[in-house]
């Protein structure tokens, strides 16, 4: 009995200051978070580098983000920014420890989740590690304006639950014919109902190689399924890039002005901009529901 009731006040208590923490982030109560998946056919092309440093371009416009490493590569982003993540959602579903104690601060005052193997238990739920999961999950939905999931490469059902319950799927493509062909692969296996899928050409020498590769895919696409994709921006070959990840620094705060951060920053601001997409793609129950298959 004693114990029960010790059990019960931990349980408040851990309540009550998950609680305080989101009132801490400024808590919102709508459910107007965008949740965009970050993806790629082929692994190494830019996925990390790229939410790490959109992320921080939407801070710069004052947005709250909120990145989940959904990747079970080695080049995590917590790797890439000289984090030591302690928590991943795998102590979340086991109900050890709400989702807020998994958040790592990043630059920025980005919040940082790592997946870790909760990414490959997701698939597997039980009902009751679902409702917990859910409600969760609405947690971040309070302190955040933009999810940004940076997912694995290729075709693999943790990667395809992602971009399948993500409202706008951001496609990263480098000019290399395998980039190109694997792109091609993922976009054909994406459904694609209801879904805003959109390319950044990243690592490319010229204007004309970005609109080259762009038109490359999205003539096939529209060929054979009948569908378009959209452009969302070029980002060129820069070796601060290189230089940035070597520092364990983001390359948007290390090199502002380099050719990279001029391109991040474009298309940060396409996406905001994007305000009629808005309305149509941002719903974080819609996401939710579609995460765990229950709409
Ligand atoms: N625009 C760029 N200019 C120069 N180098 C780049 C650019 N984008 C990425 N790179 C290089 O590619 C490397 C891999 O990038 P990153 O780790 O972001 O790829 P990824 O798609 O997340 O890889 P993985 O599939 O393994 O998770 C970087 O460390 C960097 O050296
Ligand atoms: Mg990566």
């Amino acid at each position: 009995m004693k114990d029960q009731a010790h059990n019960l006040r931990e349980l408040i208590d851990s309540f009550k200051q998950s609680n305080n923490k989101i009132i801490s982030m400024n808590k919102k109560t709508d459910d107007s978070t965008r949740v965009l998946a970050i993806t790629s056919g082929k692994g190494g092309v830019g996925k990390t580098n790229f939410t790490i440093n959109l992320g921080i371009a939407l801070t710069n416009a004052n947005k709250r983000v909120t990145i989940i490493d959904a990747d079970l590569g080695l080049s995590n982003v917590d790797v890439v920014l000289g984090l030591i993540s302690k928590f991943t959602l795998a102590n979340v579903i086991r109900k050890e420890i709400s989702i807020l104690d998994v958040i790592l601060k990043g630059p920025n005052n980005i919040n940082i989740i790592s997946g870790g193997s909760g990414i490959l238990d997701l698939i597997n739920l039980e009902l009751s590690e679902i409702e917990n999961l859910i409600s969760n999950f609405y947690l971040l939905n309070q302190c955040s304006d933009y999810i940004l999931i940076d997912t694995g490469a290729g075709i693999n059902n943790s990667v395809m639950s992602f971009i399948e319950a993500a409202n706008e799927v951001i496609l990263i493509v480098t000019p290399e014919p395998t980039s190109i062909t694997d792109a091609y692969a993922l976009i054909k296996n994406i459904k694609r109902d209801k879904k805003s899928i959109k390319l950044v050409l990243n690592r490319i020498e010229t204007s004309k190689e970005g609109h080259e590769v762009f038109n490359k895919i999205n003539s096939a696409t529209k060929r054979f399924l009948n569908f378009e994709v959209e452009k969302l921006g070029f980002i060129y070959e820069d070796p601060a890039v290189r230089k940035s990840v070597k520092e364990q620094k983001p390359f948007l705060l290390k090199f502002p002005n380099s050719v990279a951060s001029k391109g991040i920053d474009s298309i940060a601001y396409n996406l905001l901009n994007n305000r009629n997409e808005l309305k149509n793609f941002s719903n974080f129950k819609r996401f939710v529901n579609n995460l765990f298959n229950r709409v």
